[in-house]
């Protein structure tokens, strides 16, 4: 059995969070990322609101995506079979000026050490678990415009953790399925690197053998999926026939979601992945560099209900 070496990095990560002017605030006033994209989930019946934050010009593995689903009344239920935790990675000498900025922004952050890396837990507003990592080495350029001085921006994603019951099944689908690599364990957490490794790859497991299954649908308090990037359709397709014929089976058809192409899989731990391909405009397609992020892109499949979407969702105020 080969395994798949296409899946390159994380591309971003979508969060089922609270109330959008709430989230909208945390991403682009306390972390300092930017307003990428302003617009809808684009599959059901019911409009949902999807906010995109980056850096500058939302490089993969620089975004965070989040649905607030407060007005939905819908909630999730967190524990195993999901993503836990959100870890970002900003400069070691930069702790302290988060310590302090969580602090006074009401949000106080815990130290703490795994992998040998230095880290702030802290919550978003919703309870998703968010860590600040330390990390020496990594080129990726924070968003320069924002909130705060670009030496202690936030250069993008470092990784994620899966909560799971067991490890054997996640296990095979990261080494033969999922590219990956530099399998190292520490207590309870077992960590992989994608390809060459390093922040922005990162997928740890957390094993948690008698915490209940959490909820996989869209509802407030918990992470959705993680996307990783691959470079092309053509991988993207053979991604997906490669984890059928390894009889990883639960995975969807392209889907075109405006800005990139995604194919979804249930990962065997429970936690949904996505192979993405950015499309060549990407977030330019709709909106020129200046104006990115700034005002509400209806998605073409609700393209006939326009109006009814700019009056019901939720707006937001920078
Ligand atoms: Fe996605």
């Amino acid at each position: 059995m080969q395994p798949n070496r296409d899946i390159r990095r994380h591309h971003h990560l979508t969060l089922n969070v609270g109330v959008a002017q709430e989230d909208y605030d945390f991403h682009t006033k306390l972390l300092g990322l930017k307003s990428v994209k302003k617009t809808a989930l684009y599959d059901g019946d019911e409009p949902i609101l999807h906010l995109y934050y980056g850096n500058g010009t939302g490089d993969p593995s620089t975004l965070i995506t989040c649905f607030p689903m407060r007005q939905s009344g819908r909630r999730a239920r967190p524990g195993t079979g999901q993503i836990g935790a959100v870890a970002l990675s900003v400069a070691p000498e930069s702790l302290p000026f988060w310590k302090a900025r969580l602090q006074q922004s009401g949000r106080p952050a815990d130290e703490s050490e795994r992998f040998g890396e230095r880290l702030l837990r802290f919550t978003h507003p919703c309870g998703i678990p968010y860590e600040l990592v330390g990390v020496a080495r990594d080129g990726r350029k924070p968003y320069s415009n924002g909130a705060l001085p670009e030496e202690h921006g936030i250069r993008g994603t470092h990784g994620i953790t899966v909560s799971v019951r067991e490890l054997e099944g996640s296990d095979e689908f990261m080494h033969y399925g999922w590219n990956g690599q530099h399998r190292k364990e520490e207590k309870a957490f077992i960590r992989y690197e994608l390809g060459d490794g390093g922040s922005g790859t990162i997928v740890d497991f957390h094993l948690e053998p008698s915490r209940v299954q959490g909820s996989w649908t869209y509802g407030e308090g918990v992470p959705h999926h993680c996307a990783f990037e691959v470079d092309t359709l053509d991988v993207q397709k053979h991604t997906k026939f490669h984890l059928e014929g390894l009889g990883f089976t639960d995975v969807s058809d392209v889907k075109d979601r405006g800005y990139f192409d995604s194919v979804y899989v249930r990962t065997p731990g429970g936690a949904l992945f996505e192979a993405t391909v950015s499309k060549p405009k990407g977030f330019l397609i709709d909106e020129p560099l200046d104006l990115l992020g700034t005002s509400m892109q209806i998605p073409p499949v609700f393209a006939h209900r326009k109006d009814e979407l700019l009056r019901v969702l939720e707006k937001v105020r920078d």
